[in-house]
């Protein structure tokens, strides 16, 4: 017969709620439409800077079975692949299924994380290049998040530029927060030197509320004032690489932007010159 032990606090394996649980260790509001949330890592979850997961809570009860189901969304990981915990940064729309819950979790509550990364702005899909191009909107900041923590972006490209157009001027602010923080990033200052951070070039844009910057980066790209701000030469198919994540409208038209200056789009599969994702459904 085998010992059966009793089971006391310390003995007892803590059981996850949910399916593939994580815990929330730490939540962030910048806007009543904008927050961010870090979460523990599942162990054996590897992914490649700029991938994206599903992650959610449980639904409520179904009316006739009363069986309650997961409720996921596509999230962009916004943490690096090195980081000990999970970072997204996220949309709250009041009657989202999943946001208008998601945006009041905090520190403790459980989450569900599918580990299944997946995605195209990684930089596996680029060919090698001088200067790497971030085009972002909203939240389609999150996948620049990562990579511009990764070390492998400072060693692939001498320059670094990262635009991000919002409505107005209190959504640039998680962006901003994390590329002011980047200067004291010590992973890159010992992997990569300490003048890494001098490579980026920061466009932040608004298009409804005053900001030192005025209007939309697909304007300002075609009208020259962005070149001429950030002072660099214009884009080409020989030096530049590019990524962009926004709303569809704007990727469509940053995407026939970039053709028209000779890049050809990539994927995993297919290496090229640049790669896009939405950042959203729509
Ligand atoms: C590949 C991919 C990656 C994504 N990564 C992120 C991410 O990192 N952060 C994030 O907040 N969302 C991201 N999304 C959107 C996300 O999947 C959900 O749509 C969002 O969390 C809202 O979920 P919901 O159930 O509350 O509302 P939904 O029913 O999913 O959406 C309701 C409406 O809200 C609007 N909306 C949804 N998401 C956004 C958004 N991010 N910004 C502005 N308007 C939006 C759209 O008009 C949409 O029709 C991503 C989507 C895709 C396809
Ligand atoms: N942001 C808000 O304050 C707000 C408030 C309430 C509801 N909403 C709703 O939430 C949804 C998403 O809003 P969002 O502001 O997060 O994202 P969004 O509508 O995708 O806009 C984000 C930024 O992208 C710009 N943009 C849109 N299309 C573009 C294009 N083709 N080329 C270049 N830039 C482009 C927008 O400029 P423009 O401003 O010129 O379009 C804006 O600066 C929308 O359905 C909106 O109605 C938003």
């Amino acid at each position: 017969m085998t010992e059966q032990k009793p089971v006391t606090e310390s003995t007892a394996q803590k059981v996850p709620a949910l399916p593939d649980a994580q815990t929330v260790t730490e939540v962030k509001h910048y806007t009543d439409r904008l927050f961010s949330f870090k979460c523990t890592r599942p162990a054996s979850l590897r992914f490649r800077s700029g991938e994206f997961v599903m992650i959610g809570l449980m639904g409520g009860p179904d009316p006739k079975t009363g069986k309650q189901k997961p409720l996921l969304r596509a999230y962009s990981i916004a943490s690096p692949s090195w980081d000990e915990e999970m970072e997204f940064y996220s949309i709250k729309v009041q009657d989202g299924p999943l946001t208008s819950k998601l945006q009041h979790i905090q520190p403790g509550d459980e989450v569900i994380l599918r580990p299944k990364p997946v995605g195209t702005l990684v930089h596996d899909a680029l060919i090698p290049g001088k200067r790497i191009w971030f085009f972002a909107t909203g939240t389609g900041f999150a996948p620049f998040a990562s990579l511009l923590r990764e070390p492998q972006t400072y060693q692939d490209y001498d320059e670094v530029i990262i635009t991000h157009t919002c409505r107005e001027a209190g959504e640039l602010t998680y962006g901003r927060d994390l590329i002011e923080a980047l200067k004291d990033d010590e992973l890159l200052n010992e992997v990569i030197g300490e003048d890494f951070w001098k490579k980026i070039k920061y466009y932040p844009t608004t298009t409804r509320e005053e900001s030192a910057k005025m209007g939309r980066i697909t304007d300002l790209i075609r009208s020259g004032e962005a070149y001429a701000d950030l002072d660099v030469e214009p884009l080409n198919p020989e030096s530049d690489r590019a990524m962009i994540c926004g709303n569809l409208a704007f990727n469509l038209e940053l995407k026939e932007m970039l053709e028209e200056a000779g890049l050809e789009e990539g994927a995993n599969s297919k290496p090229a010159q640049y790669v896009v994702e939405k950042a959203f459904l729509d």
